[in-house]
């Protein structure tokens, strides 16, 4: 079976597995749902996206299981990159330099291994935001378990789930931005898998060295 990292027949390299690209989208499409259906209830003037989904009952009740499937796809994302994800000298380095990245002059940047910092803080980001989103959310969904002298716990939840989901709003925007626009070839990599070796060498630089290096051995 193919690994991340490994060169393929035809020349390019793999960069998500079949099971990583799955769980990315299972990710991606209940986001986008919660996404929908959050803004539907956070304010009046967007409750017509919750009927354009079937109606505001409807989303109430599935807002919260997609809740469920998003959190659950977070874990395994958790559980597939965590180890990648750990912050480097080359990461802190990386921020020094992000001035060059944000000028597209990628050869003047610290080498990125699989991850470069950004796509790293996007990772904890969202795995942070996302425990916070489910603990908020279980008070929200089920408020009679909650005493009544713990109804602070009410009141927290109620502040800290719209805080949450605005966080991860903006790191979805700039997610879309860099991995669909400005990354040119990374799109691909979410839904065949492999991205060209240029990509590989301009983009992480690193993690190239590691696939020409051990080509033979993949790394996982
Ligand atoms: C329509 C929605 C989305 C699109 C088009 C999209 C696109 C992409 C692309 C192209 C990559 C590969 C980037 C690369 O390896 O260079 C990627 C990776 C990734 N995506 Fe998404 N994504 C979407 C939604 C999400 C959501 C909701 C999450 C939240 C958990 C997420 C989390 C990640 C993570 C953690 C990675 C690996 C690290 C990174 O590249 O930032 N994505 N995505």
């Amino acid at each position: 079976m193919s690994q991340s990292g490994q060169i393929l027949p035809h020349g390019r390299v793999l960069r998500y597995e079949l099971h990583e690209r799955l769980t990315h989208w299972t990710a991606a499409f209940s986001y986008i749902y919660l996404l929908l259906t959050g803004l539907a209830f956070y304010t009046p003037w967007l409750f017509w996206i919750a009927i354009a989904l079937g109606g505001g009952q409807i989303s109430r009740m599935l807002h919260p299981w997609a809740g469920l499937i998003f959190f659950l796809a977070v874990m395994k994302m958790y559980s597939m990159w965590a180890a990648q994800m750990r912050t480097t000298e080359t990461d802190k380095a990386w921020w020094g330099a992000v001035g060059h990245y944000a000028r597209n002059e990628d050869d003047k940047m610290p080498p990125a291994g699989r991850y470069n910092a950004g796509q790293k803080l996007l990772f904890w980001g969202f795995f942070w935001c996302s425990l916070l989103l489910l603990l908020t959310g279980a008070v929200l969904w089920f408020p009679e378990f909650i005493p009544w002298n713990l109804r602070f716990l009410r009141y927290t939840a109620v502040v800290i789930h719209p805080a949450a989901a605005l966080l991860t709003i903006g790191l979805f925007l700039i997610h879309i931005y860099m991995s669909v626009f400005a990354e040119r070839g990374a799109f691909g990599s979410v839904i065949r898998g492999d991205v060209s070796v240029e990509f590989a060498k301009r983009y992480h630089p690193g993690w190239y060295k590691e696939i020409v290096g051990e080509s033979s051995t993949p790394r996982k």
